[in-house]
Order: structure tokens, then sequence, then C-alpha cells
């Protein structure tokens, strides 16, 4: 299981008899241009999927990984438990972006007892925000190969009011927020049960949000880097609105492959084009910063994720920039998906956007 990442995020206001009633969790990523709701349930091999909701928010709900318009958050979640006629009382989520700090650092060889009680200490000095202000967890991801009592540790701080605002919105549709995970992790966790994870592969993971593009790196199974760019579709929407002078509905609906008037395709394709030759470089760049920095490591493919992974050409471009095999991720590929309630077509077109979710269905209170 991808860490231990959310149990200090616990939200410690739950009413414990809730914890132990209640086994079914529901998973929403709520990102900056749609809520994902996943429910699964854990079966003899397996996950099960049980629920799947996709809504989307309007452009100025959520920016920039903050909540704006909270009321609009919170009747959309609303909406969606009712459609989807949830039980599911208990609540996970993720973060991502600029609110969210993910450092690897080395430091003398301790138990993870002994660094669960040192750790505000010890993270005081890598994380640039007051220790009052963020909530702290870690992963120990194995000694130094050179045995000199240290060890890598992934320290993780999330900003506790960006916290507060994404808990609130779930308390106030009527559910117990139990885990805050952030996104890469989810995403790991999502490869983990699709995919047997060979302990020497080692994976690119690229989510392209609306906002965010989060970048991950999986080694043995581990997450051991992550950085996220502050890009993503909505780079190619403002694009589209300023060159074809369109409205955003119509600069959306043209960068998906819909014929809207005043859009020439060919001047479309160079418009897109331009905006993922940015994207990539900077995908490329981070990569490269991590591979500076991890002797012998050598990367065997990247896999997209996120609505901005059906961007038309990227996949091929990044191919071509990283020299690397690029696959789109399938989330559903590896759980049990009941083709009467889940249409196989429908699945296909909208795995990009459920990798998250799916990450993030598996995760139970004290994981
Ligand atoms: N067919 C498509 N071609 C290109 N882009 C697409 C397509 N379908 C969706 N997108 C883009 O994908 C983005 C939404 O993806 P996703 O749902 O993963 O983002 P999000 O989770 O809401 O955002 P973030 O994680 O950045 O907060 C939007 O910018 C949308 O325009
Ligand atoms: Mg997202």
């Amino acid at each position: 299981m991808a860490g231990c990442f959310g149990e200090l995020f616990l939200y410690m206001s739950i009413a414990f008899k809730n914890i132990f009633k209640s086994k079914e969790v529901v998973a929403f990523d709520i990102g900056s241009s749609s809520i994902k709701l996943v429910q699964m349930s854990s079966t003899k091999g397996g996950w099960e999927l049980k629920k799947l909701g996709y809504c989307q928010l309007p452009p100025e709900a959520i920016v920039d990984g903050s909540i704006i318009d909270s009321m609009t958050v919170t009747s959309t979640l609303s909406d969606m438990l009712a459609e989807h006629g949830v039980k599911a009382k208990d609540a996970v989520t993720s973060l991502s972006g600029h609110s969210v700090i993910i450092k690897k650092v080395n430091m003398a060889a301790m138990t993870e007892e002994e660094l669960a009680e040192s750790i505000q200490w010890e993270a005081e000095q890598y994380i640039p925000f007051p220790m009052t202000d963020v909530n702290i967890d870690f992963q120990i991801l194995g000694e130094d190969t050179e045995g000199r009592g240290q060890m890598d540790v992934m320290l993780v701080a999330v900003k506790k009011d960006v916290i507060n605002d994404y808990t609130n919105a779930l308390k106030e549709s009527g559910l117990n927020p139990v885990v805050v995970d952030v996104d890469s992790f989810a995403l790991e966790n999502m490869m983990e049960i699709n995919f047997a994870l060979s302990p020497d592969e080692n994976i690119v993971m690229v989510n392209i949000g609306a906002s965010i593009t989060s970048i991950s790196v999986i080694a043995g199974g581990l997450t051991v880097f992550t950085r996220s760019i502050p890009m993503g579709g909505n780079q190619y929407t403002e694009e589209v609105q300023r060159r074809f002078n369109v409205n955003y509905k119509d600069a959306e609906a043209a960068k998906r492959g819909e014929d809207i008037d005043g859009v020439d395709p060919v001047e479309l394709k160079s418009v897109i084009d331009t905006v993922s030759m940015n994207l990539t470089v900077e995908i490329k760049r981070s990569m490269d910063f991590f591979l500076a920095g991890s002797i012998d490591m050598f990367i065997s493919k990247i896999v997209l994720s996120g609505g901005g992974a059906k961007t038309m050409g990227l996949s091929d471009m990044l191919k071509e920039r990283a020299a690397l095999d690029v696959e789109l991720a399938n989330p559903f590929g590896g759980i049990e998906c009941d083709p009467k309630t889940f249409d196989p077509e429908y699945l296909k077109e909208m795995a990009p956007f459920f990798s998250v979710g799916v990450g993030l269905g598996t995760r139970r209170l004290g994981d």
C-alpha cells in the first residue's frame, strides 16, 4: 500500500462511532475543472467498482488548487451523492499543486516510531512554512546503499488551511473526511492495483489536469520523486480563446476536436502543438532533474493520466522528446467493472479522468 500518507492528515474530529460503523468509503477527486466520484469495494481477488460519477465545475469555483466558491463545490458534491445513491459516510480526497510540498531528504537512520516522534523538528529544516501552518507526514524509503547509518525519507507537508477548505466542503455535504491524500500517491495506488509493478521498473507518472500537471517517479513500487507544474489543459483553452477570439466553452469544445465556427483546424493544431511543446519541455526538465540526482536510475516508461492526456498529438510529442514509451493510464484495467452497470466504452473514454479517483478509492482509514 502506498505509504502511510494520509494517516497524519486524518481528520481528528471524526466521531469515533462512525469510523467503526461504516466500512464503505467514497472517494472524491475534487479537481479544478471537475469532481470525480469513485466507490470501490475490496473482493477476494482485488477490487470491484461500485459507483462512478463525474461532474464539471464552472471555471471560477476552484482556481489553482484553492476553493474559491465553496457553495458550488458543496452543492456539486451533494448532488453527486444523491444522483449516485451513495450511502457511505466516510470520504477520502486528495490535494495537489502548491499547497503540497513533497521532499526527499536524507537523515540519520531511525525507526518509524522514532521519526514519528521527531518529525516536526526534522521537517522544520526542509519546509518553507511555519510548522504550525502545515500537517506533516512521511514515508521512510529505505536505508541508503552506502550503509552510513543514513536513510532516505519522503517528507510531505500540506497547508492546513487548504486541507480545511477541502474537508469543510466534504463535511458540509454530510460526509466525514477520513483521509486527505496527495494526487501522486493516489496515482501510485492506482498503478499498484492495476499492474504487477516489478521492483526494478521505474515509471514516470504524468497527470495533466486542468490547472496542474503532477509528475512523479515510482521506483521499486514507491513514489521517490514528485513535482508539480502550474500548467495543464487550461493553457490550451486560454490560448485557443486568445488566438480565435472565442469564448471558454467554444475553446474547450474546439480543443476536444469539435467543429467550431471561426476556428480553423489547421491553425488550431498549430496552437495546440505550441502549448504541448511548452508542456513537454517542462515535463522533460523535471525528469532530467530527477535523473541528475539519481545515478544509475533508468526510466522504463511514462504513464499519462488526467484529462489533458487526451490532447491531440501530446502523447506522441512527449514520446519523441523523452525517447521513452508513453502509455495512457487505464485505471479500470485491473479492477472488476460489471459491464451491465458500467459501459465499457464510457470507461475507456473516461479512463484518464479517473486515475486519481481510483487510487483514492482504495484508501481506508488507517491504511
Ligand atoms: N479530449 C480532450 N482533449 C484535450 N483536453 C481535454 C479533453 N478532455 C478533457 N480535456 C481537458 O482536461 C482537463 C481536465 O482534466 P482533469 O479532470 O484531469 O482536471 P482536474 O482534475 O479538474 O484539474 P486539476 O487536477 O488541475 O485541478 C481540462 O483542461 C479539459 O479541457
Ligand atoms: Mg486533477
